[in-house]
This record gives structure tokens, sequence and C-alpha cells, in this order.
């Protein structure tokens, strides 16, 4: 349940509101349970993942349940196809209410920072850093179409400066995948500054940990993709007076 006075924000009504997820091309992935749980909200929703083939039998999962779903490629680290997904968006609908920016790899929890190949850590900032900040900046006119954009970025305390990125578990562990994060939050802020005049709000949100690869084994104590999604689906659906340009878990604001 969500529990703090931030979480006394009105929320919209979300019928006839589109939202798009990146980076849903897993069943036990976050984005499909943003996905669905958006769907069921009311959105009409865009499931965009690099491989179709994977996000077109997600989204018929949730189009047998009933649900206003359509599938499209989106590889976040490809102009063409994040232009080519601008164009289908602008031409089926006008606008876009809702963007959720899930898409993310470079996971290196085995490299450490002082032997760290940086080749991996290239591809974790150009996945978790320049494909969101590439992916809002193509998107930031069909949401300024919108009365009332949302933009989520699906952060991680990971990257936090005052939590992951100081914890003496994580150490010097993950280089790649946390500084990533920590930029991706760097970004929420500018971009909230971007939007700033505009009804787009814009922030971050750190799903916690998340059972979406039981096969790592390292997840028992993690909660499931269902009750993670909730917590993103809070900040797509904020109302007018809710906050811009922070960082939450579960509706809780997180220190950045
Ligand atoms: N699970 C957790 O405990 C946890 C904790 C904190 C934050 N998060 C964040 O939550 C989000 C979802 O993660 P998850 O746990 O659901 O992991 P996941 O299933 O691995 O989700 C990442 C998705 O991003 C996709 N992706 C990778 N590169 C892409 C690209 N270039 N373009 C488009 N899509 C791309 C992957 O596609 P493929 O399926 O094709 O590989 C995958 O489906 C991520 O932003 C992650 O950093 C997760």
């Amino acid at each position: 349940m969500l529990n703090t006075t931030v979480n006394a924000a009105t929320h919209d009504m979300e019928e006839g509101k589109v939202a798009l997820v990146t980076g849903v091309g897993r069943a036990i992935g976050l984005g499909f349970a943003v996905a669905r749980e958006l769907a069921t909200c009311g959105h009409t929703v865009i499931l965009t993942g690099q491989d179709l083939s994977r996000t077109q039998h997600l989204a018929d999962r949730l189009a047998a349940e009933g649900l206003s779903v359509c599938a499209v490629r989106l590889d976040v680290t490809d102009p063409a196809t994040i232009a080519e997904c601008v164009e289908f968006v602008r031409t089926s609908f006008g606008y876009l209410d809702v963007l959720v920016n899930n898409a993310a790899g470079g996971f290196d929890i085995d490299q450490s920072l002082l032997t760290a190949d940086m080749a991996r850590a290239h591809v974790a900032m150009d996945v978790n850093f320049f494909g969101p900040w590439h992916t809002c900046a193509a998107f930031a006119s069909l949401l300024r179409q919108s009365s009332h954009g949302r933009i989520v970025n699906i952060s991680s305390a990971a990257g936090s400066l005052t939590d992951g990125l100081t914890s003496p578990e994580i150490g010097d562990l993950m280089p790649g995948y946390s500084l990533s994060k920590s930029a991706l939050n760097a970004l929420t802020v500018k971009l909230a500054n971007a939007f700033a005049g505009t009804s787009v709000l814009v922030n971050a949100v750190c799903p916690g940990e998340t059972a979406t690869h039981p096969e790592t084994g390292d997840e028992q104590n993690a909660r499931s993709p269902e009750e993670s999604a909730k917590g993103v689906v809070w900040a797509a659906t904020l109302g007018s007076d809710g906050p811009t340009g922070s960082f939450f878990r579960d509706g809780v604001r997180l220190p950045w």
C-alpha cells in the first residue's frame, strides 16, 4: 500500500490515455507487469521491445485478456527504431500520455570498478542512460500534446549517491550498471527542468528487488513483478498536482 504524504497527490482518470513501455521482452520482466497494470487501469498500452516477435507474443497475451494493447519494435540504442516508433504513435494517436523507460542492460555484478571491462560499462550507459535520454527527446513533442504527460524512468537504488554507491555490500561491484542508474537519476532532474512550465511530470522509480531473474537464484527475498509494478504505475498516473524531478520507491521519496 502506498502510504506517504506524496501519495496524497491525486491521480488522473486513465480512460483514453496512451502509454508506452520500453523493454517488454520477457513474461516475467517488470515491463510486462507494468504494461498489464497500465492497461488494466484503462490505458491503451504500446508494448515495445528489441525483439518484436517476443513483444508481440506478450501483447497477444494481454489482448486475449481483453486489454487494449499493441506491440512495436523499439531498440533504445537504435535511433531508427525510435524514430519509427515515434511515427507510429504520431499517426495512430497524435499524442502520448505516459512513457515508461524500463529497458535496461549491462548488469555487471560480476565485475568491479578498477578492473572493469569498459565495453560492458559502455553497454550499460548506452541502454540505461543514452537510451532513455534519446527516447524522451524523441517523444517530447507527443508528450507535450498530452494534457497530462508523465515520464517514469525505472532506476535503481544501486545508483543512489547516498545508498547503493556507498553501500558496503555492493562496494565497487556492478560499476557500469550502478553508475548508469546514477546518470539516469541526474537525467530525471534535468528532464523535469526541460519540461518545466508544461504538464509533463518526470520522475525516477526504483522498483525494489524484484524476482525477474529467478534462474540466478539470488532473489529469494525479492517480490513479484506485479507488486513492484504498482509503484511504477503510481508515478505514471500522478495527478497534475504531483511531484516532478524526484526519486521514489512505492510512492515513498528516496534520496538521490
Ligand atoms: N529486478 C530488480 O530487482 C530490479 C531492481 C532495480 C531496478 N530494476 C530495473 O527495472 C527494470 C526492469 O528490469 P527487469 O528486472 O524486469 O529485467 P529484464 O527482464 O532483464 O528487463 C530488461 C528488459 O530490457 C530489454 N532491453 C535490453 N536492452 C534493450 C534495448 N537496447 N532496447 C530495448 N530493450 C532492451 C531486455 O530485452 P531482452 O528481453 O531482449 O533481453 C529486457 O526485456 C530495469 O530498468 C532494471 O534496471 C530492476
